[in-house]
């Protein structure tokens, strides 16, 4: 396929291929992208389904490959290229799929609501190359009443409308670059999904993969929410959460001292979990269900493991339960989408997963409580976690203690995001910039006070409030800080 875009962004293009932000999705990336949007699709409904972008029918080749669609599903494709047009109707043409080929600039096109599955890559064009910039953002302003910021990607403008064209319930599976990650529009943009959609899956692409263009990417899969049928954006929160503690002396950042890391995310989690028993067998101890630990430590007796096969480790006990279980999900396809299709279409490897994440203290990003960081002596930990790996000089407990301060608590709640019903969650880059006492800059003394603390965490539950007390106390002697005060703190989503 060819591949026409430049190998720096540096320079304005010149070209209509880079003016319109032609890059090309990679196969398997394209087939990754479609087995997350068709996750829970069957043959037996029509869809509607939409790719917005869609240059050379990557993503059409993709689901028809698939196998997932019934014929009479349609699908409906827009590029702004006459020739990218061109190109997929002449390839629907013997397909027998149902299908609407549009010539035109979506960001124009009125389609409100009416799609089951969008899944795109959109152009990347930055803002300052952006020729319609202008006419968009009044569009999107009269239109919809969003008001998307000045300096976006026409990426942003896809993402939007995508969003405002699904039905409520509706899929989009989309990859954009991941400047998303580190700007304010980027941020605006992840507010607006949060906003619109529930079940946000976000995948890291660990490498750049677009050929002879330099830039990383992410992939985003979001369903929207039931109560958004026309969007009304006034409803946005604006993005300016803050940390409250970044310039103390004293205080550095989570990722600038522990390196957080996002655990292993399950191809089919009920599939692959199992009880401790099979420890015995040869499974991995794992953790994934914050509901079934207490307190600040998850003991030896955790009930969960999970069924692991890395490149380098292969147990034949392991193997034979999986085979046993793969057996068992062909019985039961509707229940087994997702495992049955890695089985399908990697036979030798479906059931390997990559070597799992350890982390001395982990902590799940979904809150609605408290946060809590929690011990993990020597538990895996599934991807609804991050883990901190503890620098060798300090020691795991006061690190434990300081992260349970009620100041870390509030400073995490105030970088993290509503989803609803008082459900909070925290993104990994917003979590990377919490700021908290750093252990390594205190004095022995302090640290030790601190450690005995964060053993009695583990060691006596039931008297957790009082050695938070007391956490909260220390942190403000040795900072002096007015701000540290316990008398003053608002406690956690109070
Ligand atoms: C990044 S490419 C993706 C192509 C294909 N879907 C893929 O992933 O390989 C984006 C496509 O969007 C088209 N495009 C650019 N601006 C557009 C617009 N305003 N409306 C519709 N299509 C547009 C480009 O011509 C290009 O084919």
């Amino acid at each position: 396929m060819k591949n026409n875009y430049p190998k720096s962004l540096a320079c304005k293009p010149t070209n209509s291929a880079k003016i319109l932000g032609q890059v090309f999705t990679p196969s398997d990336i394209a087939d990754f992208m479609t087995k997350l949007l068709l996750e829970n699709s069957n043959k037996t409904t029509d869809y509607k389904i939409l790719d917005p972008a869609v240059g050379p029918f990557t993503f059409p080749k993709a689901i028809l490959e698939s196998g997932i669609i019934s014929k009479s599903s349609c699908i409906t494709t827009v590029d702004l290229d006459e020739s990218m047009a061109v190109q997929t109707a002449d390839w629907f043409m013997s397909k027998g799929q149902s299908h609407n080929v549009i010539n035109a600039d979506y960001l124009d096109l009125h389609m409100d609501n009416e799609f089951d599955l969008i899944i795109f890559n959109p152009p990347y064009v930055r803002q300052e190359w952006l020729n319609n910039k202008q006419k968009y953002q009044s569009l999107f302003k009269d239109k919809y009443n969003i008001n998307i910021p000045g300096t976006s990607n026409l990426y942003v403008y896809f993402v939007v409308k995508s969003i405002i064209d699904l039905k409520p319930n509706g899929t989009f599976v989309c990859i954009i670059y991941d400047s998303w990650q580190s700007t304010i529009f980027g941020k605006w943009l992840i507010d607006f999904i949060n906003q619109t959609c529930a079940h946000i899956q976000v995948h890291a692409l660990s490498e750049q993969p677009f050929r002879d263009c330099l830039i990383n990417a992410t992939i985003i899969k979001g369903i929207k929410k039931p109560n958004f049928g026309p969007i009304n954006l006034q409803t946005a929160k604006q993005f300016n959460n803050k940390s409250n503690y970044k310039d103390f002396d004293g205080f550095s950042s989570i990722e600038s001292i522990f390196k957080p890391r996002r655990g292993l995310r399950l191809k089919q989690a009920d599939f692959f979990l199992t009880n401790t028993e099979m420890i015995n067998n040869g499974a991995t101890p794992f953790i994934k269900k914050i509901g079934k630990i207490k307190g600040f430590y998850i003991p030896d007796s955790h009930p969960e493991a999970a069924l692991l096969v890395s490149n380098n480790t292969a147990d034949p006990r392991v193997i034979d339960e999986l085979e046993y279980r793969i057996n068992q999900a062909k019985l039961l396809p509707e229940k087994n989408i997702s495992i049955l299709a890695w089985y399908n279409e990697r036979p030798d490897s479906w059931y390997i997963h990559p070597e799992p994440p350890f982390a001395k203290i982990i902590f799940n990003y979904y809150l609605r409580n408290r946060p809590r960081h929690i011990f993990n002596p020597n538990r895996a930990y599934s991807d609804n976690f991050y883990g901190l790996n503890i620098p060798e000089d300090i020691p795991v407990f006061a690190c434990l203690a300081v992260l349970n301060s009620t100041s870390v608590c509030n400073e995490i709640i105030a970088l993290s995001r509503s989803q609803g019903n008082g459900l909070y969650k925290i993104q990994l880059f917003e979590y990377r910039e919490v700021y908290i006492p750093d252990v390594s800059k205190m004095k022995t003394k302090e640290i030790q006070l601190l450690q005995d603390l964060g053993k009695s965490l583990v060691e006596k539950p039931a008297q957790s409030t009082e050695t938070i007390n007391e956490i909260d106390d220390l942190i403000w002697k040795i900072y002096g800080y007015a701000e540290l005060n316990p008398n003053l703190f608002k406690q956690p989503f109070e």
